[in-house]
């Protein structure tokens, strides 16, 4: 093919402050530069134009330069959000190297670059390639594809595709003078090499080899480009596998921490933790009270105090109620109930078994005198003194201790006055589905062919909220490009972590991973933990800027495996520890973990830990007993009904026989058959 001697290319900067103020611009210098540079005999990048990042003026350039009858040959936009895919084809075969050297170029530079996404895409005659916002990205974007775009330019011009095709991806590289030591054939193959190569930098270990665990999560590989279309997927999963304890390891790590918040002292603080020491306000009791029924008297040790032993008159009575007690006097006593005030000036109650009555009122309705049968009382006796239980200022709870259900720390705050406390904020928990195969698990009439009811929503909305955390409902998400990134926004603005379930395995649509990492700048701390069930559960933290500060935090997003029963068994044990972090609790996070006698023979995975679902049952020997709840394949929820336990067990070939014992991680309560 022959090429026209010269190339016009047009370099379209989005950006608001340059278009105020094109002084401030570099991007057009930079990528000129790169176009004289790198191309100067082939290329004229005199066309030029600074536009706020806005549909309107990006198109109408766009459109100008491309619905000519001249229309430009190449339209190199830096800046803007992802514009202009409506007005512009995209062409896989096309772009496949293009973005390849773009991709592979951004990585080498800086792990966040994927973040830019690069874009190429055709309208009309003309190319279109879309470079990041910094002047240092676009350019160095441009480098990397500039070689192969003057064949790209000419097929799009309507040149003789077919010769262009032949070679392939390899041919567009070869042109492009890179990578020359690889001949392997498979594109998608390539680009994992690549990567890997690459991602090695620094950490001795060759490309070659397989994935290690412990690479940081900028050194770690990335997701899929799903615009990229299944020849350009990973064949095999891009994350390394970890073992379940090494992922709650980097959960404990990147889970946020929790925050605080005042709280009045009610209802809702029950399942918090204290974020600071309570010390009593007031004392308990906080007034000397008799623990008896009978007469508050004026005991003392003192020889000359008179006995106690006698005739005395009733001078008052004090029940258990407010208000003001008369004084009692020296050879006075006082009928007193349990729990009532000593009026002042008593010093001790004797209970109404120690006297008998020995007149009445005249209408005999009152006592008048009574006998005290012993002169054995002494000061203080029968007396619950003030702060005999809490004193005013002790500490009656510490930091870091958890609000039970079971009602003890409830009520001992409300004893001792307090009013509002500082506790951690317990995590909100939003539960998303993906996929266009899902449907509501009510939604009424037959199944069409593909259509799965959503069982994972409604199973982790309650098993969510059997754990005492709060649970968002945030509905399906469809497959469609953009309606789970929208979705997913949506929720970290309203939510503190997010369950997903479905997408994570490695199927063309699945849509998650690059979500996270390209749309939401998300960090994959792990995608592949070796267990079973639960192998493909994905853990990510995506900055998230908050309405109220303009300080980013980060939050937990959780990709649990499609399956029903491995979406619950991952929630348990990934998920529940991460809420309980946030939740303020000590470590060690998790389910509470016992010993239990196997009643029948288990068989293990040679390779994987598994996670058995059981029902764990207390005997009269004292024992826990554990009944696997059958046939554990990981898409049958049945395997769940009436499970109260995991059994783990390690992952070794063979079988443990009835009778020995296993490590149980308890999720409900125990049955007891005593
Ligand atoms: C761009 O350069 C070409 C020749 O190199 C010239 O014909 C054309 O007028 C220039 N366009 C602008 C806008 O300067
Ligand atoms: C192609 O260019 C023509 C004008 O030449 C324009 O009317 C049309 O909208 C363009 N088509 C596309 C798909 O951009
Ligand atoms: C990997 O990066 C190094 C330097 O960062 C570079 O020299 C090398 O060519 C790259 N390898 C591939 C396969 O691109
Ligand atoms: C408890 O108090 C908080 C204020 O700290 C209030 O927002 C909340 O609605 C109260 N809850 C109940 C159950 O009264
Ligand atoms: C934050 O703002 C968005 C709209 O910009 C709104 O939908 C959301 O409810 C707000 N969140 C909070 C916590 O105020």
């Amino acid at each position: 093919m022959s090429a026209p001697s010269r190339l016009r290319a047009a370099i379209l900067i989005i950006s608001e402050t340059a278009n105020k103020d094109p002084t401030t611009d570099k991007g057009i210098a930079a990528l000129q530069e790169v176009f004289s540079r790198i191309a100067g005999d082939r290329w004229d990048a005199n066309e030029t134009r600074i536009v706020p990042d806005n549909a309107h003026d990006i198109q109408s350039s766009i459109k100008g330069w491309c619905d000519g009858t001249d229309p430009i040959n190449l339209i190199a936009t830096s800046g803007g959000t992802g514009f202009a895919q409506k007005d512009v084809t995209p062409e896989p075969s096309l772009m496949l190297g293009i973005r390849h050297a773009m991709l592979s170029t951004s990585l080498k530079v800086t792990p966040f670059a994927m973040m830019a996404r690069p874009v190429a895409g055709v309208r009309n005659k003309t190319l279109i390639v879309t470079l990041p916002g910094s002047p240092k990205g676009a350019k160095e974007n441009l480098e990397a594809i500039l070689p192969q775009l003057a064949h790209a330019c000419q097929q799009a011009a309507g040149a003789d595709s077919r010769s262009l095709h032949v070679g392939g991806t390899q041919q567009l590289e070869r042109e492009a003078g890179l990578k020359a030591q690889s001949t392997v054939q498979d594109t998608s193959k390539h680009q994992h090499h690549h990567h890997s190569h690459n991602r090695s930098h620094g950490h001795g270990h060759s490309g070659h080899t397989g994935p290690k665990a412990h690479t940081k999560p900028e050194d770690r590989s990335v997701s899929n480009d799903p615009n990229a279309g299944p020849t350009q997927r990973y064949r095999e999963s891009p994350y390394p596998m970890l073992a379940v304890e090494e992922a709650l390891k980097l959960i404990a790590e990147h889970t946020p921490d929790p925050t605080i918040l005042r709280s009045a002292v009610n209802e809702s603080i029950v399942g918090c933790v204290l974020a600071e020491d309570v010390t009593a306000r007031e004392s308990v009791p906080a007034f000397r009270a008799s623990i008896v029924d009978g007469y508050a008297i004026v005991a003392s040790n003192h020889p000359l105090v008179p006995s106690t032993k006698g005739l005395f008159p009733v001078t008052g009575i004090s029940h258990a109620q407010a208000g003001e007690v008369a004084k009692l006097g020296t050879g006075e006593v006082a009928r007193i109930t349990t729990g009532a005030p000593l009026p002042p000036g008593a010093t001790a109650v004797v209970m109404v078994e120690d006297t008998v009555l020995r007149s009445m009122t005249e209408d005999g309705k009152e006592e008048d005198e009574i006998e005290i049968l012993t002169d054995a009382i002494k000061e203080g006796e029968n007396v619950r003194e003030v702060g005999s239980d809490v004193r005013a200022g002790d500490v009656v709870m510490r930091k870091g201790e958890g609000m039970t259900a079971v009602g003890g720390e409830f009520g001992l705050l409300a004893s001792v006055g307090t009013q509002e406390i500082s506790v951690y904020k317990q995590p909100v928990v939003g539960v998303l589905s993906t996929g266009d195969e899902i449907i509501p698990h009510d939604r009424s009439g037959d199944l069409k062919l593909g259509e799965v009811r959503d069982t994972n929503r409604p199973t982790l909305l309650t098993a969510v909220r059997g754990s005492g955390f709060e649970a968002v409902d945030l509905g399906i998400a469809s497959d469609k490009p953009g309606a789970l990134e929208t979705a997913l926004r949506d929720a970290l603005r309203t939510v503190d972590i997010v369950i997903t379930s479905g997408g994570v395995s490695m199927g063309e649509l699945d849509l998650l991973k690059p979500t996270i990492e390209r749309s939401l700048g998300g960090t994959i701390h792990f995608g592949r933990v070796s267990m079973k069930p639960g192998k493909p559960t994905t853990f990510a933290t995506v900055p998230v800027k908050p309405n109220d500060s303009s300080d980013r935090k980060r939050k937990a997003i959780f990709s649990l495996p499609g399956n029903p029963a491995s979406a619950v068994v991952t929630y348990q044990l990934f998920v529940l520890p991460a809420l309980q972090k946030m939740a303020g609790f000590s470590p060690p996070w998790g389910l509470p973990k016992v010993k239990v006698v196997l009643e029948h023979e288990v068989r293990m995975d040679p390779k994987r830990a598994e996670y058995h679902r059981a029902v764990v049952e207390a005997k009269e020997d004292g024992l826990l007993y554990a009944t696997s709840t059958g046939f554990q394949r990981s898409s049958r929820i049945g395997s769940f009904k009436g499970a109260n336990a995991l059994l783990c067990l390690p992952p070794r070939p063979g079988t443990l026989a009835r009778g020995e014992k296993v490590d149980a991680l308890l999720m409900g309560k125990i049955i007891s058959a005593l």
